[in-house]
């Protein structure tokens, strides 16, 4: 690795590419920067926007030292825009291109399909600030609505990392997409944000917390194949989002364990032998596992329909052209190019799931989607060892891939969530066995309530074991009052 251009840190935009000599980017930039304040004012954070919080700032992109964290008012947070080191001498490593030299320029034949995969993915950013909109109100601790806008910030920089692309590389066109990206409203009627997950709702904290780690894990999975990219730009500025993402899988996975652990240890205390006793575990103020499970569901099942149809000429086309790579590309070991190859996808023929082998090519959206099952299933071990530790026989379960989907081989299935295929009539008439019911969102909701004293812990969720940065338990994360 070469030395990393050192952060220029007083303009009114930090960066390390150089920004103050590139006069016509910086004048786009600053131009575009207003609009950017009235959305994050308008569509982000309902609240607490004029409270100190005590936030990470990227201030390098040295692994080791890239962050630091001080308390700032989130409309004054430094977005900046902040490149991974450039690999000395790096060579595509993919597709018709591999081994030729990391392009530094798009080149004109992929202009518009390396436009579209940079919009796609700059669009669910700021959507997901807009979907987590309200949630600040009824944060369960300091310590959560601190991690909340931490996510939030880091959302709406990585905007900032998309739209610096868009408007180095693609001239006017550029200008216009970074502006529709600030126009379109996650579940508005007219302008949706483009992707169906990020125009869905996230009501309450456990959703947010599934969000986070089923839907953010998404982010990190597309921004992995990006960050091979034969596109050097791109690659460097995913590599950097990459960084900053782990926090927010983070703040899933162990949301979502420390909401188990509380609700374990209640029914413990309570005498609960039946985790499915709801209305017993309700009664003590804590989720019921077997609404967790529902939840899980739809987040689930909302997050694999952004990796698209199975099979893909769109995909495919990316990968030969050497735009998008495979997860962890230059790990794998084989030509690189696919031409050969075949892949198991699992496919919906006459009623029945089944595996067969296509052309690796077409199946990369199947590939990556396999990849992120995989490490779905890792963080769910880990929540289903917590209650297993507390004695109980319950487990929870990824719901079969086929069940709940609207895009893909299993649109037209009905599944249930251990995969039993079922008529419509009758997938209609279990649909709140599966998935969260009109009362399991009424329960959920009846449980946020604000914690905001330093230290106090809403009743439904553990304390997390350590703070962040090192903070004591009872750290003043936001100082609400201020
Ligand atoms: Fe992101
Ligand atoms: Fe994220």
């Amino acid at each position: 690795m070469s030395e990393a251009p050192t952060i220029d840190y007083d303009g009114l935009i930090p960066n390390n590419v150089g920004l103050n000599q590139d006069a016509r980017l910086r004048k786009a930039l600053e131009t575009w920067h207003p609009g950017y304040i009235d959305w994050w004012n308008g569509a982000g954070p309902a609240v607490f926007q004029n409270s100190p919080v005590y936030l990470r700032t990227a201030v390098g992109v040295d692994p080791e030292g890239w962050a630091k964290f001080g308390f700032v008012r989130m409309p004054e947070y430094r977005w900046g825009i902040l490149l991974a080191p450039a690999v000395e001498g790096r060579r595509i490593g993919f597709g018709v291109h591999q081994g030729e030299a990391a392009w530094q320029e798009v080149p004109g034949e992929y202009r518009s399909s390396l436009r579209r995969l940079l919009v796609i993915q700059g669009d669910t950013e700021p959507a997901s600030v807009e979907q987590q909109r309200q949630l600040g109100a009824t944060a369960p601790s300091l310590y959560d609505l601190r991690n909340l806008f931490q996510v939030n910030v880091e959302e709406g920089r990585h905007l900032w990392a998309m739209v610096y692309l868009l408007q180095k590389y693609f001239g006017r066109d550029g200008r216009e997409e970074a502006d529709d990206l600030l126009r379109r409203r996650s579940g508005d009627a007219d302008q949706p944000r483009m992707l169906g997950a990020f125009n869905e709702a996230t009501p309450d904290w456990l959703s947010f917390f599934l969000f986070t780690f089923f839907t953010d894990r998404d982010g990190k999975m597309q921004l992995a194949a990006l960050a091979q990219s034969g596109f050097d730009p791109l690659s460097r500025t995913c590599r950097f989002m990459l960084t900053e993402e782990a926090h927010h899988m983070f703040v899933g996975d162990s949301g979502i364990q420390r909401v188990v652990q509380r609700t374990c240890a209640a029914m413990r205390a309570a005498g609960i032998e039946d985790p499915e006793d709801v209305a017993r575990v309700r009664a003590l103020g804590v989720i019921d596992l077997p609404t967790l499970q529902r939840k899980m569901n739809l987040h689930f099942a909302l997050t694999l329909d952004l990796f698209g149809s199975e099979i893909s000429t769109n995909a495919a086309n990316a990968y030969s052209a050497g735009l998008k790579g495979r997860y962890r590309e230059d790990k794998i070991e084989d030509d690189h190019l696919l031409r050969d190859a075949t892949y198991p996808v699992l496919r919906w023929r006459d009623g029945v799931a089944m595996r067969e082998d296509a052309p690796a090519l077409s199946a990369l959206n199947m590939r990556l989607r396999d990849d992120y099952v995989a490490e779905c299933e890792g963080g769910i071990a880990r929540w289903n060892r917590v209650i297993a530790a507390a004695g109980y026989g319950t487990r929870l379960l990824l719901p079969h891939v086929g069940f709940n989907r609207k895009i893909g081989e299993f649109a037209a299935a009905n599944l249930a969530p251990d995969g039993t295929v079922l008529t419509a009539a009758e997938w209609a008439a279990r649909r709140d066995e599966f998935l969260p019911s009109a009362e399991d969102g009424a329960y959920v909701a009846s449980l946020m309530r604000p914690a905001r004293a330093a230290g106090e812990y809403a009743g439904w969720i553990a304390p997390p074991r350590v703070g962040i940065d090192g903070k004591p338990g009872d750290y003043e994360y936001v100082r609400i009052e201020a």
